[in-house]
């Protein structure tokens, strides 16, 4: 009993009531009195990342609630790419050391060989209204016959624009649910949104959808008094996008893989096909060699402010179409040919959100020439499938480690804040040598001993 009272104060103490409705430096001299008394340098390392242009810094403030400080990933870029006959210099955001390498190297390798070639398969979201509904299935079927020229003129005020522009509302189907929950159903509507990823838009839409459909229930004359009372659950867009779909992919002579490497192109091509096939048929390996796919695709969605988790949850969920988590990308030779290629939902907006807001991201849009939210899938997919080239690459032919540690080799060093010069001769020392971390520990030790 004492024992719990004792947690029970520990937890009081770290409650409060009105955070959000403290200014800034009061929530953080709140944070640092309840969890931060013993590390005299928390308030500096919070505010040593503040930007000194206040407005920026209110900018960064407001995109989110309760913000303390900004929390920096580097902004890196990967030149040489080379799409449908365009070059582009690819901007990335990410923290893993070896990520704008890779796909640096794998946009060299693919300069010379023709580049990447890319096409939007499909555009089409998916938003739906879920609804429990307890009735003749029949009589549901004409409501909402009766009822859905009027679910998409009530949205008329949401869709002008959009509309205008040659988007909007494509369909609204309803979908008989019931063998999963009893009385489920749903209105599953489909949305043409353009350049903007559209989540605002369809979402305002549904819900729309959901208001006409409850009210209009209630008025329909075949329904029993129980059948007029429709319970909407939620309205909601879909983060799966089996239907906006873009392929982007690499081919050229098995002869042309050669580069300085001893292995033969034939060779590489008939191992990099078998690596691929393997993270087909296995998901354990499926979901590394996804993951490497996504390094590349995550990186350029954070640079171009788009919603990372949306993109990740859809791609997974694509990759499990078939009722088993497999690969993206594909790999295959023919007739002397090898080709790789990758088919990948994304749902991506160049208009809207933090497109034009946050500096760094209009920047990154610009470096990519204004490109439409078509385009934007395109080099985005190209960025996984570079990634998921350097990952194969490396992993059927020298292994994984030797790139990956000698990029990790910075990180090591600057956590032991070795100087400008103890670098530049370490850096010159791996060259040669295996990086490992107890290495470059005794490295650094031996060369501080001796200096
Ligand atoms: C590491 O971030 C990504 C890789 O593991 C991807 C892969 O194994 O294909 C290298």
């Amino acid at each position: 009993m004492y024992y719990l009272c004792g947690i029970k104060n520990y937890f009081m103490s770290k409650t409060i009531a009105g955070f959000s409705k403290l200014n800034k430096s009061e929530k953080i001299d709140w944070i640092i009195d309840t969890y931060f008394s013993n590390t005299p340098n928390a308030k500096t390392i919070l505010t040593q990342y503040w930007n000194s242009d206040e407005k920026l810094q209110q900018l960064h403030d407001e995109f989110i609630e309760n913000t303390i400080t900004n929390y920096y990933l580097p902004l890196g870029v990967a030149p040489n790419f080379l799409i449908n006959n365009q070059l582009y210099t690819i901007p990335m955001a990410i923290e893993e050391s070896s990520v704008v390498a890779a796909a640096s190297k794998a946009a060299k390798f693919w300069l010379d060989r023709g580049g990447f070639k890319t096409s939007v398969i499909s555009t089409t979201k998916i938003g739906q209204v879920h609804f429990i509904y307890k009735g003749d299935y029949n009589k549901l079927q004409q409501f909402f016959k009766a009822v859905k020229p009027k679910l998409i003129s009530d949205t008329a005020a949401i869709t002008a624009n959009m509309e205008k522009r040659g988007g909007g509302i494509l369909d609204i189907e309803l979908r008989d649910k019931t063998e999963d929950i009893s009385g489920y159903y749903q209105l599953h509507a489909s949305f043409e949104t353009l350049d903007a990823m559209g989540a605002n838009f369809i979402n305002s839409c549904l819900e729309q959808f959901a208001k006409t459909f409850k009210s209009d229930a209630l008025n329909f004359d075949l329904f029993s008094e129980e059948e007029r009372q429709i319970d909407i659950v939620m309205s909601i867009l879909s983060n799966y996008v089996p239907d906006c779909l873009v392929r982007a992919e690499v081919n050229c002579h098995v002869d042309d893989l050669v580069e300085k490497d001893t292995i033969s192109g034939r060779a590489f091509a008939e191992k990099f096909v078998q690596a691929v096939s393997i993270a087909e048929k296995e998901p354990y390996r499926a979901v590394t060699h996804n993951k490497g796919i996504m390094n590349g695709i995550d990186a350029v969605i954070l640079a171009t402010g788009n919603d990372f988790r949306a993109v990740e949850a859809g791609v997974h969920a694509y990759a499990a179409k078939n009722g088993r988590y497999s690969s993206l990308t594909h790999a295959k030779i023919e007739n002397d040919i090898f080709s790789f290629w990758i088919e990948v939902p994304l749902a991506l907006g160049t208009v809207g959100g933090l497109t034009s807001l946050h500096p760094l991201v209009k920047l990154s849009l610009e470096m990519l020439g204004k490109p439409s939210a078509k385009e934007l899938m395109q080099i985005v997919a190209v960025a996984g499938l570079a990634q998921n080239f350097a990952a194969l690459r490396s992993l059927t032919t020298t292994g994984i480690q030797q790139g990956h540690m000698k990029m990790h080799l910075m990180n090591i060093l600057n956590q032991f804040e070795a100087s400008k010069e103890e670098k530049a001769v370490l850096t010159e020392h791996f060259k040669n040598n295996t990086v490992s971390h107890s290495a470059v520990v005794d490295a650094i030790e031996n060369l501080r001993a001796n200096n």
